[in-house]
């Protein structure tokens, strides 16, 4: 049995959907276990280039099963579209699930989810405005749905009827908009709930038997640990906990069976929506890795901050989540550098701080940086660590001694097979 987490080891978009991708290739059952269709995981593979936002990225293994987990918020027609999306692809739903107590997004939280944005005015969050954290916002006041309400029509009525009617209070009497019409929320999920029937389901059973039986299990993380609710850059982070102690409350699995948590990380840092990023770049360098790394996002299209690597942000994810291994991606886009800066601590005053601070304080670190050697090669068609560059080898060794972390793989270019493996692939699902 192994059961491996893949989270974010920075701000989110450190190319997890790929790692996924590549590891579901050997995994049985593959569990997205927090976030919701605020993701956008890119994934290449031979059947084109798909941006996934809520169907794990296992969903390219014709063998593993793939389980939408308890902790995701479902926005139930944006997965019904991705659905049909990657069907007409080719892609089969057959092995996808549902979990029963996923928590639905209903229309008045991606209203409110812009509404709220417009309220904090200059200290507004950046958020996707997929209603990602007004769904937990009520999933925790206990006003939420979930999924397997979706089924039972009497009852759906029942929940919904008075939810809209207080939401329509905060909507008219706080924010002055225009109310929602109750019938006709429930008459899109009315309409959605027949398509997802037959995939919505108590997943518990099915995790169970497939630790039972010794089966591999990976846990598909969302964002990245400085977009943790509790150990982000609160408030502008996301409103779950994208870090492997998520992903077992998320996934519904006991924390004893992980067997191995693998962080993700780029070799450089980016970051979408707002708050601290100290080693962001605002010149050509960061014009630079935008362009040359197409640092887009992927759920909204905006332009990614960018900015050198951060010991200090990667170390804080690796001490939270117990990295048992990291996946570098993205080195490549470093190739043709003279010089590559890493951001090894904070300055603040003249306090040398190597812990991220609290927000209020981060807001005004500055980083100090270490300078290597840039190795002015391509790497694309590098397939084993001898074949690195010496710089390149040796900016991935200090990454690792800095992070206390061991980079088990390296990404060199989109496709499946650009990868560096400094280990066997199959040690990183068994252990
Ligand atoms: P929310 O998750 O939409 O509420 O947004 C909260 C913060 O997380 C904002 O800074 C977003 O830009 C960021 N965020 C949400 N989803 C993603 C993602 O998939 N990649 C990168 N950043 C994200």
């Amino acid at each position: 049995m192994s059961v491996t987490a893949v989270v974010g080891a920075q701000w989110g978009d450190e190319g997890k959907g790929r790692i996924v991708d590549l590891l579901a290739s050997e995994a049985d059952v593959v569990v997205r276990f927090q976030g919701g269709n605020n993701a956008g995981h890119t994934v290449v593979n031979e059947k084109g280039k798909f941006a996934l936002h809520l169907i794990p990225s296992g969903i390219f293994n014709p063998q593993a099963q793939c389980i939408i987990g308890t902790g995701v918020v479902v926005d139930p027609v944006a997965l019904w579209q991705e659905m049909q999306e990657l069907s007409s692809a080719g892609v089969s739903m057959e092995r996808l699930v549902i979990s029963e107590r996923a928590q639905v997004v209903m229309p008045y939280h991606r209203l409110l989810d812009a509404l709220e944005e417009r309220r904090r005015g200059g200290r507004k969050v950046g958020t996707t405005l997929k209603g990602i954290g007004p769904a937990y916002a009520d999933k925790a006041a206990r006003a939420g749905l979930q999924m397997g309400d979706l089924l039972d029509e009497d009852y759906l009525w029942s929940r919904l009827e008075p939810l809209v009617a207080w939401k329509n209070r905060l909507l008219t009497q706080v924010f002055e908009e225009e109310p929602l019409s109750a019938e006709e929320i429930f008459e899109e999920l009315r309409q959605v709930a027949r398509s997802l029937a037959p995939y919505i389901q108590d997943t518990l059973p099915l995790l169970e038997e497939a630790l039972a039986r010794g089966r591999r299990i990976l846990l598909e993380g969302q964002l990245g640990a400085l977009r943790d609710l509790d150990w982000g850059t609160y408030p502008y982070v996301t409103s779950s906990n994208p870090t492997a102690g998520g992903a077992c409350s998320g996934a519904g699995l006991p924390p004893a069976v992980i067997t191995q948590v693998l962080g993700v990380a780029k070799a450089y840092t980016t970051a979408v929506g707002e708050g601290p990023f100290p080693t962001e770049l605002r010149d050509e360098m960061g014009n630079f890795l935008r362009e040359e790394g197409g640092e887009y996002g992927a759920t909204t299209g905006r332009p990614r901050r960018c900015g050198w690597f951060d010991a200090v942000a990667v170390r804080h994810a690796a001490r939270l989540n117990g990295f048992t291994g990291l996946a570098l991606t993205k080195l490549d886009i470093l190739d043709h550098l003279d010089t590559i800066r890493i951001g090894v601590a904070y300055r603040y005053g003249d306090q040398l701080l190597d812990r991220i601070p609290m927000t209020r304080l981060m807001e005004r670190v500055e980083p100090v940086y270490e300078e290597l050697e840039g190795w002015r090669t391509s790497t694309v068609d590098v397939r084993t660590y001898e074949d690195l560059p010496a710089a390149a080898q040796a900016y991935v060794s200090r990454l690792e001694e800095l992070v206390r972390v061991p980079i088990k793989l390296i990404s060199v270019g989109p496709e499946r097979h650009q990868i560096v493996f400094t280990g066997a692939l199959a040690r990183l699902l068994v252990g």
